[in-house]
Order: structure tokens, then sequence, then C-alpha cells
């Protein structure tokens, strides 16, 4: 349809019609099945607003969608269709790796290309707009909600979060109907830095950190060209999101020129009465409709209170007007009112649901993602041969035949078809090579507030002592039988995701009773570690031979840890988020500020910016990751140590393979601005290059640095570089010190 088309449409509509169009529902107002995750009060909006509300979330199914929109459309005056969006955060039915994992394999290539398959899979299931991706920056390893962020680096998450969107949108603009779905970039802005890591809590920080560090990766969505933005449910400077102008209005539409469709989060707009910033529904609706909120995700506000806000001139029509006209053209885009049915196909469900080409991507971001922390005497790989000639591998432990392991946001997916590692291992290894035990429990009572009440719903309960006592020797007796005890440890999903928050970040459960006792009697331990966060994980490290960070890792799960367990693949991934010594040092991140007070680590003095019982590092760096080959990097070289504003230096480094296995090694490059008019970060990362190196091959990395990737908002708030000393070096991750060093004039 064309635009005057679209503004004469607009013209038509009634008051209720228009105001129609910026409420959402859930699926059973429309008598449709769909998940809801979030806490509503009654809508109470009139049937009139329902029958002309303008979206719905998380109603899925080609079947289903077609029913919903036929029953819609011959109730609808001027045929307008419903828009269907929902949470495909990391896969439809087939499942990716969560969004923290695929952070660790450096390639936003891979992410552009599964979230391209996401999409073909939702499509043909009638989703045509996603809530991905979650582009917040994350620092705190309480929040639960790291699961779905890809890490704590401003650029790389920057590099993802585009790479998602032009994933996810891939064919929208070209093909109209049938191909990629409209990507929705959220939670704007800076949900990831909840004080205390607690979920919905107040963030508050300076406009220059904002900036800086946590809205570039938002920036980057938009750049990318998503067709909709997502309202966090946090304060910023004060103001919730949902109502925060300065954010939707000045920043968002003026500075970055976005043009698409902004949505609260879930009943956002009437939390801004919980907030204390709006005394009413009514309020609240205004300030929404105020800072240029769009739609309304789940409440009434909208719906009961714009109508009025608007007689009695609170509001201006104009503003009405043009929130849904936004929508309208997200309609038009997607082609709706050309096939409101668009790609919901029972038939091609069945094509593309779990196809071949889908899992093989996710087994392949699966090996990517996972990062080896030990392998000590290289325990890891292990020789298939050995182990198909009378070796004998026990697998233990409650994540070792577990289809709940792919983390709270796969609420789409389909548990049916996910790999374990006990059925992947049992596809290689003769019935005498494999014993297998549970030994524990994921979760007991005091590590989890609401267990009981878990239990209560979904039927399940906990073990009785007898079970737990013979689980726990059964395990025991196998691991002294064999050559490696493989223990697939964890949290457990629901300790993880929206509503996640922990104070502990250990290992739950008698899980770690079960890893030491196994340590007593078994011969080799390797640990596989299923989890949503980063876990503080000292004792663990001592306890193990090889750790083999896995993650959630997907409906490929386990044959992607038997390909990197036997070394047909090698791990290649690097942490996307730094691993604590303790959960007292959270928040936690490679960038931070140098203090006046640095602490040299050494130096036995207490008045250095540091703990009195434990180390300021975190136990394994962001960036870090073992692999299979060894590589070594020389000095960092400077093909000039003057960078003028119009040119360009190159830093290079040259990379030796000292093993006799070829692998990639994840070069960084990690840059110091020593002074300026603001204090800045120790180092940043400013690019990455992943290098195939063949056995005992030496190859030189080299990047080229130009002014503008040392601009930052200074004094004056200004996006500008400062010339004077700036540090460099090329790293395997964010551990090494800026070495070399060059001036920009
Ligand atoms: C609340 C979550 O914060 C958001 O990420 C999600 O998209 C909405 N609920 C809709 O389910």
């Amino acid at each position: 349809m064309r635009e005057e088309k679209l503004q004469e449409l607009l013209n038509s509509l009634s008051m209720t019609e228009k105001i129609g169009q910026l409420v959402q529902v859930p699926g059973p107002v429309l008598e449709a099945q769909g998940q809801e995750l979030g806490i509503r009060d009654d809508l109470g909006i009139s049937e009139e607003i329902i029958r002309n509300v303008g979206s719905t979330l998380n109603v899925v199914g080609a079947d289903q969608i077609r029913r919903v929109q036929k029953a819609y459309l011959e109730k609808s005056r001027h045929k307008i269709p419903l828009l269907f969006m929902a949470d495909i955060i990391y896969g439809f039915r087939t499942v990716f790796p969560i969004p923290l994992a695929l952070g660790c394999t450096f390639d936003p290539k891979l992410l552009k290309e599964l979230c391209a398959a996401t999409s073909e899979e939702s499509v043909a299931a009638g989703a045509q707009v996603t809530f991905s991706p979650m582009a917040d920056l994350v620092r705190d390893a309480r929040w639960g909600r790291c699961l779905e962020s890809t890490g704590e680096d401003p650029y790389m998450n920057g590099r993802y979060a585009a790479a998602m969107v032009e994933g996810f949108q891939e064919g929208l603009q070209e093909e109209r109907a049938g191909k990629g779905m409209a990507s929705c970039v959220k939670h704007f802005a800076a949900y990831g830095a909840p004080e205390g890591g607690r979920d919905y809590n107040t963030v508050d920080m300076s406009e220059r950190r904002l900036r800086q560090e946590y809205l570039p990766s938002y920036k980057a969505g938009v750049e990318a060209g998503c067709e909709m933005i997502m309202t966090s449910f946090n304060t910023v400077d004060g103001i919730p999101s949902t109502g925060n102008k300065w954010l939707m209005d000045d920043v968002l539409r003026k500075e970055w020129g976005f043009e698409g469709v902004v949505i609260t989060d879930y009943a956002a707009i009437a939390e801004l009465i919980a907030h204390g910033v709006a005394q009413d529904a009514k309020e609240a609706a205004r300030l929404a409709m105020e800072a240029g909120v769009d739609i309304d995700m789940c409440t009434g506000c909208y719906a009961n209170n714009l109508e009025a806000l608007i007689r009695e001139g609170a509001i201006d029509e104009a503003w009405l007007d043009r929130a849904v006209m936004r929508v309208l053209r997200l309609k038009n885009k997607l082609g709706l009112f050309e096939d409101p049915f668009r790609g919901a196909d029972a038939a091609r469900e069945k094509e593309v649901f779990l196809a071949p080409g889908h899992r093989a991507l996710a087994r392949e971001a699966a090996v990517k993602s996972m990062v080896l922390l030990e392998n000590k005497e290289e325990l890891l790989p292990l020789s298939g041969e050995d182990f198909r000639g009378g070796k004998k591998i026990a697998l233990i432990g409650p994540f070792a035949d577990n289809r709940d392991a792919l983390g709270m946001w796969a609420i789409h997916g389909d548990k049916s078809a996910v790999v374990t590692v006990k059925q992947a291992l049992s596809e290689m290894l003769a019935p005498e090579s494999l014993a297998c035990a549970e030994g524990c429990e994921t979760l007991l009572e005091e590590d989890y507030t609401d267990l009981t009440a878990v239990y209560a719903q979904t039927g399940k309960s906990a073990w009785n002592p007898e079970k737990r006592k013979e689980e726990m020797e059964r395990a025991l007796a196998l691991a002294a039988e064999s050559d490696v005890a493989v223990l697939a440890l964890g949290e457990s999903e629901i300790q993880g995701g929206e509503g996640g928050s922990r104070t502990k970040l250990t290992i739950p459960g008698d899980q770690m009773d079960l890893l030491r006792r196994v340590r007593k009697c078994a011969k080799k331990v390797a640990v596989l570690l299923f989890c949503a966060r980063p876990l503080v994980l000292d004792e663990v490290k001592e306890l193990s031979d090889a750790l083999l960070l896995v993650w959630y890792p997907g409906t490929e799960g386990g044959h992607a840890v038997c390909d990197v367990l036997f070394g047909s693949r090698e791990p290649e991934g690097r942490l996307s988020m730094s691993f604590p010594r303790s959960v007292g040092q959270m928040p936690l991140y490679y960038n931070a500020f140098s203090t006046g007070r640095p602490y040299d680590g050494r130096t036995p003095i207490r008045f250095f910016s540091r703990y009195t019982d434990c180390a300021n590092t975190p136990l394994y760096p962001y960036g870090y990751g073992l692999s299979y080959h060894r590589a070594a990097y020389g000095p960092v070289r400077l093909d000039s140590r003057t960078l003028n504003r119009e040119g360009e230096i190159t830093v290079s480094v040259e990379i030796t393979n000292e093993s006799g296995r070829a692998g990639v090694e994840t070069a960084q490059l990690y840059i110091r601005d020593v002074t300026g008019s603001v204090v800045r970060p120790v180092k940043e990362l400013k690019g990455v290059c992943k290098v195939f190196l063949e056995a005992g091959e030496k190859k030189t990395v080299s990047f080229r640095i130009t002014e503008d990737m040392l601009r930052f908002y200074g004094k004056e708030l200004r996006y500008e570089s400062e010339p004077g000393k700036f540090r460099v070096t090329i790293a395997p991750d964010s551990s090494r010190e800026p070495e070399e060093e060059f001036v920009l004039v």
C-alpha cells in the first residue's frame, strides 16, 4: 500500500479504532493460546477496543495464527490485520546456545546466520515480529538476564546486535510477504545495570557512562535498521524509561533518527504508578504518550485513557496519529494488507522446523561458543580409539541426560528434539564403555526460595533421603570404575532468565559434594558446566582436570559436547563476560576505570583500591579460553608511532602455532587512552580477528587504527578524540596490559 493510501486509512479511523492499534493484548484475550511471562492486572478494556487491538504476543503456530487472524478480520470494519509478535530470542523450534554463549563465538556473521534460520522457522509459524535482540550490556552475574545478553563489551555487543537485526530481517525489505521478520531491539535503555543485580531494580549512572558504554549496542541495532525498540523497566536518571521523553524522543528519535515503532515492556506503563512517577493509569498513559511510546503492551492504560486525555487537551491528537501511523507502516512493510496470514503455513512448518541445516548450524554455534577453562596435562581431547577399545567413561550429574537445559527464554523450543550428552555419547560408544548416573538433583530448597511452589506447579517432587544416598553411591561406584569421570553439572534453568537473580554464584544442590567425592575416587575428572551466567569456580578449577563451559548449548548441545570432548573440533569460545573469584566482586568487567590508587597485586599495603580477602582480578578474564592447539603471541609492532587525524597506523603481531594441531586463534586488539579530559578505561576492545593456523604455522595479524576508533564522550559530553598518548596490544584475552605506545596528533 502506498503512503497516501495509508494516510487515507488513518483518516478514516474512529478514535477507538486508532487507540486500538496502540494496544497489545496477550493471547487469551483473543481466545488464543500464548505464553504470558509477566504480571499484569486485569486489562479491563472494552469489547470495542478488543475488536480493534493492533497486536498480540507469543501467539504462534500457523494454524492458530490463521484462525485468530481470520476471526479478527471478520469482525473488523477496516480489515487492518493483527500483528503477531513473540519472544523468539535464540531460536524457534531449533534452539541455539543462549546469547551469552553466542557472545563467546566472536563471530557476528554466525549470529546473523542463525537469526536468519530462526526467522525462517518463525515466519512459517506465523510470527511477524521478534522481541530480539536484547542489546543490554551486562557486568553483574547476579542478574539472571545475563543469559540473554551477548556480554560485557560495548564494541562486541554493538556488532552482535547489528548482525542479529540483519539476520532476523533478512529479506524483509525486498520480498515483502513471507521472508524475514521485524526485529525489536530491547530493553532501551541500560536494563542490564540494575543495582545489586536484582531484576527490575533501579539503574542510575552518569550520562557519560550511559552514552559511552550502554547506548552503543542499541544504536548499532537502530543503524542496522531494526523496525522496533522496546522500553526497559528501569529508571534512567530517575525517570522510568517508559515515561522518559529525553531517552525516547531526544536521543532515540531526534539524535538517532529512529522512525520505527516503540513498544513498552510488559505492563511497563502501569508500572509508572508503582515506580511513583504517575498517580494513576491516566497519568501513566500521558507520560508514556509524551515520551513517544507507541504500543502499550498488556495494560489498559492507553485503551482506557487516551480518548479522555485527548478530549481534555492533555495530549495532542497528532501524537496519537503519529503513533498509529508508525504501526500501520510496519504492517504495510510486512505486506500484511496484501496477505494478513504472511508466511503462516503448516506444511512449511514441517519443512523448516528443525531442518537438518538448522540443526547443523546449532551444532556449529554450540561448538564455537564452548569455552575450555582448564585442561590439565591435556586431558582433552579424549581419544575416541581408547574409548572404543575398552576404556570407560562414567557420565555423571544432573545434566548428563537433561533436556531442560535450554535456558529460560527458549519458550518455543522443542525439548523433545534436544540431543543430550548421554544420547550423543551412546551414539558413538559401545554400551560397555559408557555408564551413566544422575548422582544428585540440580537444586535443593536452600538454593531457590520458591522451589516448593515450583514443584507443586510442575507435579515434580524432591528426592527423599534414601534416594539421595543411593544415587550418590551409584555415581561414585561408576566413577571409581571409570578411566574418566565426565561430570555434567550446572545451574537449574529456573535460576536464570527473567526474574532469575541470585546472591550466590555457586553450583547448587549436592553437586559440589558430588564433585568432591568423585574427585577422590576417579582417575580423571572432566567437568561440563551448564549455566546461564558466570559462576564462582575457584573450587571447581582445583578439583577438575578439565573444565569445559558449555553454557546452555541448545538443541544440538550433546553432539557439540562430543565433538569437543573427542577433538573432532576444538573448543573455540572466548569468554564474553569475566568470571569472578567471589560474588563480592560484582560488578566485574575488564574495561573498568583506573582509580587514583590502582593496585599492582603485590605491594602488601592496605591503602590501595583492593579487597583485603580477595584479588581484584577475575578468575577467568574477558576474552579468555584455552584451545587444543597452543599459540604464542610475539611482540606488538606499530608501523608508526604517530597517528594523524586523517591518517591511519597499522599494529601487528606474529602468532605462532607451537603445537602439532591446527586451530583458530581469536586475536583481540585492546587500546588504552592514557590521559583524557575525563577518566578513561584501563583498556577497550577495538577489534577482533579470528585466524586459522595449521600445525606449526606462523601468521601476522594486523589491525588498522584510525582516529574515529579513539573517540569518547569527553568533558563537554561531545563524542570526539583528544590528542595524546595511547597504548595498544594484540592479545589472546583481556588480561594483557597494552604495551606499545603511539600518539594522536
Ligand atoms: C518481559 C521481558 O522483559 C521482555 O524481554 C519480553 O519481551 C516481554 N516480557 C514480553 O514477553
